[in-house]
């Protein structure tokens, strides 16, 4: 057996942190080795440092290791980032400078032109723009990144339907509560209630939803042409965001046929078999009431996007419902199938 190559992780104790702690937990290719935070948290054992927040136990692997401050130095040189947005601009800088491959779940960096944001099924060639990255920048290391847990569930959704011509998307979330981080909103803003406000996510929602479904122009993503409007929303549900979606597709295709590109989507991780990929990217679900977040989010260990719900729409031309885990596909796990994706690519290197 090949030995695992050691990770770290930026932000370990946080919530995203600690989703990367669990998911890499047996991991074939990867040993999580180090794990970092604020001088809060440095010195201290993982297990004083996090509070748990995920079911069951703290892995015991990582509850031992002592959490170090986010500086290069003893850190491995894969790096899975999981910081508070606040900080994390300067950190995965030094890092990437410093020559570590920084996989980073964190907004800062997704919109920079020389920054790939990667869905490995959907854009794994936006990886080409790290040669532009390391010629502007001089870092020996790297910086990618993964979207935004609404946006991954749109843009792979999307996905299937780019031969037919996207033109016109609006698309309405309805997201989990976890994806405000912990401790999130407060019980009596969204117990019973919907609030129709996420600072920020509906501008990060169209501009990387365009940039992902993108094409690559030389050394630069030329953003998809089409219109994309959100509306997004917090609703009492723990795990998974929910999307509904309406398309103006130019080829007009028939329901049938828009629901066989669903069905027969599939992409680099599939073909790679990498090991956090799932069979198959996007499930269509046939019964009228699916997909369903408290049912559905979590099958496939996350990593899935179900649809359902395919219908003609009376303004666009087609409308469905989308569901992903928005802390799993959505944040560790989408960050996790980007570093296979650079290992299978050869860019991890030694
Ligand atoms: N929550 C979600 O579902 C979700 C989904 C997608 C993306 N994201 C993004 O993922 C990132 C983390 O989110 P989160 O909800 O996990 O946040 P969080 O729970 O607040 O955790 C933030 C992490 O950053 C560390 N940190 C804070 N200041 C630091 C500093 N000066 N130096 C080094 N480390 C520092 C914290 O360490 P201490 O414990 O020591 O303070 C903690 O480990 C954010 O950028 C967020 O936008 C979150």
């Amino acid at each position: 057996m090949k030995p695992r190559i050691e990770a770290g992780v930026l932000g370990a104790t946080g919530m995203v942190g600690q989703q990367f702690v669990e998911f890499l937990q047996g991991h074939p290719w990867f040993e999580l080795a180090w794990l970092g935070a604020s001088d809060r948290s440095a010195g201290k054992k993982y297990a004083e440092a996090a509070p748990w927040r995920l079911a069951g136990a703290m892995p015991d692997s990582a509850a031992g290791l002592t959490v170090e401050e986010c500086k290069p130095g003893a850190a491995p040189r894969l790096l899975f980032s999981a910081m508070d947005a606040a900080v994390a601009t300067e950190i995965e800088r030094a890092f990437a400078a410093a020559g570590h491959i920084v996989v980073s779940n964190s907004r800062n960096h997704r919109m920079e032109p020389d920054v790939p944001l990667v869905v490995p099924e959907v854009n794994a060639e936006h990886l080409q723009l790290l040669t532009e990255q390391r010629r502007r920048r001089g870092w020996r290391g790297r910086i990618v990144t993964n979207p935004n847990c609404s946006t991954v569930v749109l843009a792979m959704s999307l996905a299937p339907l780019r031969p037919f011509g996207i033109r016109r998307v609006v698309a309405t979330t309805l997201q989990a509560i976890s994806g405000a981080g912990y401790p999130g909103v407060a019980s009596l803003d969204i117990t019973a209630n919907v609030i129709p406000f996420i600072a920020g996510e509906e501008e990060k929602m169209q501009q990387e939803t365009q940039k992902i479904l993108g094409a690559l122009a030389g050394n630069r993503v030329e953003p998809l042409a089409a219109c994309v409007s959100a509306h997004c929303n917090r609703v009492p549900v723990l795990n998974g965001h929910t999307v509904t979606v309406s398309v103006e597709l130019e080829g007009r295709p028939g329901v049938e046929e828009v629901r066989a590109a669903f069905e027969g989507f599939s992409g680099v991780p599939q073909q790679r078999r990498l090991p956090s990929a799932p069979a198959r990217p996007v499930v269509y679900m046939a019964e009228a009431d699916r997909p369903q977040p408290q049912r559905d989010a979590a099958r496939d260990r996350g990593m899935t996007v179900f649809v359902g719900r395919l219908r003609e729409c009376a303004v666009l031309t087609h409308k469905y419902v989308a569901l992903g885990h928005n802390t799993i596909r959505g944040a560790a796990g989408a960050a996790v199938l980007n570093a296979e994706l650079l290992h299978s690519e050869g860019l991890l290197g030694s």
